[in-house]
């Protein structure tokens, strides 16, 4: 078994990044300009927003983050949509998610422009990336196709299984491993909460993908021995030995699961850490205009 290290990964793409942001500066380009909405206080979202902001600091990017208090109207975070939309020193940014339930989270994506829509959720670029044009690549699929490429994963010809049909993992996940590309290629199944046989069909996958949000779903006996196993899952559970107070728990049982596979992603310090990759990425696309 092989870890498929996210942490090792991520800092390395940073690193990347970085020098080239330096480069790209030195010959007279803008320093990239990421905003963030945040609405309201969810703790999870707190902490993966001071994040993002905290990965634009450390490679050279500039930031900003906007606030706003969960009472706020649907119509007040349109107009910050909206002055994002015209702000020429903005390149990209991001309205982070969950939305307040009176918030419709699709009319604000829909708002966002989609050549500044560097979350990739906008239908434009959802649209692009299933015809296989340029667009902007959501976090977590970039995060995931990129592990593969760097620990040189034969995706072709394989089978795919993906767990979970969320509009940000599952859906473009399985549109991504099938596409005639590298990584790709793959005979993709997409289950979800109303799949019969879940156990059977992923015991029948070469590529797992977790990504149905239920700490340890994922037994011993729904993988294949020597599959791929990448476990989105990020579950917030209780618990009384951590000064936080809860752990955090992937979607796959890592301790039954991993002497069973090839490569298995862990929890935390895997896909979680390359998604912010995937927004720094599309950001520096966005300030460098490679895409619209
Ligand atoms: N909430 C959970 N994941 C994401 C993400 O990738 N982008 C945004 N904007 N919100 C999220």
């Amino acid at each position: 078994m092989q870890l498929l290290d996210g942490k090792a990964i991520s800092s390395q793409i940073k690193s990347e990044i970085k020098e080239e942001v330096e480069k790209w500066v030195a010959g007279g380009g803008k320093k990239p300009h990421l905003a963030a909405i945040l609405v309201g206080s969810d703790g999870a979202s707190e902490t993966y927003v001071a994040s993002k902001i905290r990965s634009c600091e450390e490679i050279g990017f500039s930031s900003t983050l906007l606030r706003f208090e969960p009472t706020v109207s649907e119509a007040e975070v349109l107009e910050a949509v909206e002055q994002l939309n015209n702000d020429p020193d903005v390149d990209g940014f991001i309205v982070q998610l969950p939305l307040p339930a009176h918030i419709s989270e699709n009319t604000i994506m829909e708002a966002v422009n989609p050549a500044k829509d560097v979350d990739g959720f906008h239908p434009v670029n959802v649209g692009k990336m299933c015809k296989g044009l340029p667009a902007y690549i959501s976090a977590t699929p970039f995060g995931i196709l990129e592990m593969l490429i760097r620990a040189k994963i034969d995706t072709s010809g394989k089978h795919c299984v993906v767990v979970g049909r969320s509009q940000i993992v599952g859906l473009p996940m399985s549109i991504l491993m099938q596409r005639n590309d590298y990584p790709g290629n793959c005979t993709v199944t997409i289950t979800h909460s109303k799949t019969q046989n879940l156990k059977e069909i992923c015991q029948s996958a070469d590529i797992l993908i977790a990504a149905l949000g239920r700490a340890d779903f994922i037994k011993a006996d729904y993988v294949k021995e020597g599959a791929v196993v990448i476990d989105v899952g990020i579950t917030r559970v209780v618990d009384p030995t951590k000064k936080s107070g809860y752990s955090i728990k992937g979607d796959v049982d890592f301790n039954d699961v991993a002497p069973k596979t090839s490569y298995i992603t862990p929890v935390p310090g895997g896909v979680g850490l390359m998604t912010i990759c995937g927004l720094l990425t599309n950001t520096f696309k966005a300030a460098k205009k490679e895409i619209y």
